[in-house]
């Protein structure tokens, strides 16, 4: 099934919207390319890409949390320091054995995807919507 970004996970702030939808896509991606039996090189380049993409992703929330002052900085740096090792962990151990974790790649991606909006950054539109920031 599609790993489509839903309008639930809409933070209203555009650049945050962006990148999520691209990693969104990035994970659509790789999805279909482990059903389609692509290659094991085309499949590690895309989970290399998506880890760039994440860091990028990450370093614009944080900055942007830290120009605010957001107050729960702090924990949602560990949440995305912890996110990025187990995404770094998947690629590493899909570099040992591509069959088996091909199959589990896309469903990790897709639970970590949602889990990183809608735990981590809905706090901080409701921080930014409590000062009229957003
Ligand atoms: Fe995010
Ligand atoms: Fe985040």
């Amino acid at each position: 099934m599609e790993v489509a970004w839903n309008a639930r996970y809409n933070t209203g702030i555009q650049i945050v919207d962006e990148q999520h939808q691209e990693l969104f896509q990035i994970v659509d991606r790789l999805r279909r390319m482990v059903q389609d039996g692509a290659d094991r090189a085309g499949i590690e380049a895309l989970l290399e890409v998506l880890v760039a993409c994440t860091e990028r992703h990450f370093a614009t929330e944080e900055a942007f949390m830290a120009k605010v002052g957001y107050p729960d900085l702090g924990s949602h740096l560990d949440e995305h320091a912890s996110m990025l090792t187990s995404l770094q962990e998947l690629l590493a151990k899909f570099q040992e054995s591509h069959q088996a974790m091909a199959l589990m790649v896309p469903t990790f991606m897709e639970g970590w995807l949602k889990h990183h909006i809608s735990d981590g950054d809905f706090g901080f539109v409701t921080f930014l919507k409590a000062r009229n920031l957003a």
